[in-house]
């Protein structure tokens, strides 16, 4: 299959040192910035907004920038991630009430969308809308916070929607956010993901390119 991106989260990052954290992490291998934006509405936590997101690209960071909202209204941040250097936004379609408007909103700024689905959401919510999704986040722990323990049934989650992805016949990443370890990274890789983000497995003391290197290249393995 595609290619395997790792995207380490900057939610457990040192957010003091937030601009050499996220040098750190891509030179040590990883892919992609995933940076979580919670709203203290949506889910119990408060964390970072566009505001961030610029600054890191003003910083000179070049990879992509994967937005994951937990945010509720979606759409009035929009525009504002897209103009700070978003490059995937994604959100959970129980946070909108019009979730093909809020793809199409999306998808209107040139960046790439996303569907993202908390470990109770059935995969029923893509099912009309594939065509105007680039990936799909399925959440292996409730969100709100870095740390968490991976719930099991998200496997068969995540090959019932590589089964779906498959079908469409549309290119869609299937990514895995929460409680991804170098010990399950392997059986949820099988399960069909090809995304993975890893927030507190990657951001740990030592905080050192080296130790992150270590971190990804086994993650990778
Ligand atoms: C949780 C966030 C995750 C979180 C993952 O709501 O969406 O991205 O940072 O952290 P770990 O990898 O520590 O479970
Ligand atoms: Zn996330």
């Amino acid at each position: 299959r595609k290619d395997f991106q790792i995207a380490p989260s900057i939610l457990s990052a040192d957010m003091a040192k937030l601009g050499e954290e996220v040098d750190n992490a891509m030179a040590a291998g990883a892919d992609v910035v995933h940076f979580d934006v919670m709203d203290n509405h949506y889910v119990p936590n408060l964390t970072i907004g566009p505001l961030v997101c610029k600054a890191l690209r003003n910083h000179g960071v070049k990879n992509d920038i994967d937005v994951h909202l937990m945010v509720s209204p979606v759409d009035r941040i929009v525009g504002d991630f897209a103009e700070a250097g978003a490059s995937y936004i994604t959100f959970h379609p129980e946070a909108s009430p019009h979730v093909d408007r809020t793809l199409q909103l999306i998808k209107s700024t040139g960046c790439k969308s996303g569907l993202v689905f908390n470990p109770a959401t059935p995969l029923d919510f893509a099912k009309y809308v594939l065509d105007k999704v680039d990936i799909i986040l399925l959440m292996s722990v409730n969100p709100g916070f870095g740390g968490q323990a991976f719930i099991p049934a998200t496997l068969d989650k995540l090959r019932e929607a590589r089964a779906m992805i498959d079908e469409s016949g549309f290119d869609i990443r299937l990514e895995i956010d929460g409680g991804v370890t170098q010990n399950n990274i392997k059986e949820i890789a099988e399960a069909g993901a090809d995304m993975f983000v890893a927030g507190s497995a990657v951001f740990k003391n030592p905080r050192t390119v080296e130790a992150y290197t270590d971190t990804i290249t086994k993650l990778r393995a």
